[in-house]
């Protein structure tokens, strides 16, 4: 039975590729940051353990217990766990923006190099990378989380150079809009981060408030987050995993526009969102 390490399972796209894939077959150690989210994903029947992507101790007593209840061996590593902290970017401190980044990218990083030893020693293993449309393309008031995803695809390219001939294989996934609890625990990192009353752009993160609580985070394209699942089974089943996988249209559309207009186009369009 193929063995796969999932972090961010308490809700959204690391659930549902946890459940999805334990559905399949696959031993899913679905790991969450809160012991409320481990205990009610092990009623649900899941092999879940603690992980917070924040802290070195917990990663490595994650991947520790692991390898003791699998012999030592992992056959993936599906790298999810994450969050947006919005605002922009002037009115992101050098805290804020350190914390995007232990959490998208150091822990990330972290947990891969844990787990590049098993898999170099068995002689096989998968990566997957949950990136972003925006990683490939930015958005205003997105800067830290642009800035994480861009800094995943760059270590990303360099890390699928490096293993080449290694059969291990990575692949980034760039997922538009997708369901999940993104965007409401992205608001309340807003708020505790951002000093609202202070910035240039003030009246219009009120207006983005009011507007998300009237409406809810209402976005076109969105997809649920079985869309991802899809492109996961890929990245681990097929025999030529792609480097890269695009879900949802907007990432289709900008993947293809980045390449074709000048950047002041692509601004132009891309502020309008
Ligand atoms: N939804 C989208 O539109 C979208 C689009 C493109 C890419 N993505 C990517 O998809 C991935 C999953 O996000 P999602 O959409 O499923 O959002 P989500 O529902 O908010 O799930 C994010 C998961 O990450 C976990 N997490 C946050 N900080 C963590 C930490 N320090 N250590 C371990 N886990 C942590 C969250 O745990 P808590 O519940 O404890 O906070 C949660 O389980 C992320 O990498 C995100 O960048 C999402």
């Amino acid at each position: 039975m193929n063995s796969i390490l999932i972090t961010g399972c308490s809700s959204g796209i690391g659930l549902c590729v946890a459940r999805g894939l334990h559905a399949r077959g696959y031993r899913v150690f679905a790991t969450a940051r809160k012991p409320e989210d481990v205990a009610r994903l092990q009623k649900e029947g899941l092999e879940s353990l603690l992980l917070d992507l924040d802290d070195s101790a917990s990663i490595q007593h994650a991947v520790d217990e692991i390898l003791a209840r699998t012999d030592g061996k992992l056959y993936a590593l599906f790298n999810n766990g994450a969050y947006g902290q919005p605002g922009a970017v002037e009115d992101l401190s050098r805290d804020t923006l350190r914390a995007q980044f232990e959490t998208n990218l150091f822990g990330w990083h972290e947990l891969t190099c844990l787990v590049l030893p098993v898999m170099r020693k068995q002689g096989h293993g998968r990566i997957i990378q949950n990136s972003s449309v925006l990683g490939l393309v930015a958005l205003k008031f997105r800067g830290a989380y642009n800035a994480s995803k861009y800094a995943l695809e760059g270590l990303s390219d360099t890390l699928r150079q490096e293993l080449e001939g290694s059969n291990i294989h990575i692949s980034l996934i760039e997922p538009g809009p997708i369901e999940s609890r993104f965007r409401a625990n992205g608001v309340a990192h807003f708020k505790n981060r951002i000093d609202i009353e202070h910035s240039p752009f003030r009246e219009q993160y009120h207006k983005t408030l009011n507007r998300l609580r009237a409406e809810g985070p209402v976005v076109p394209f969105t997809l649920p987050p079985e869309a991802v699942l899809k492109k996961v089974i890929h990245a681990l089943e097929s025999p030529r995993p792609k480097p890269r996988y695009y879900v949802t249209f907007p990432t289709y559309l900008f993947g293809y526009l980045r390449r074709l207009l000048s950047s002041r186009a692509l601004d132009r369009l891309l502020s309008k969102i």
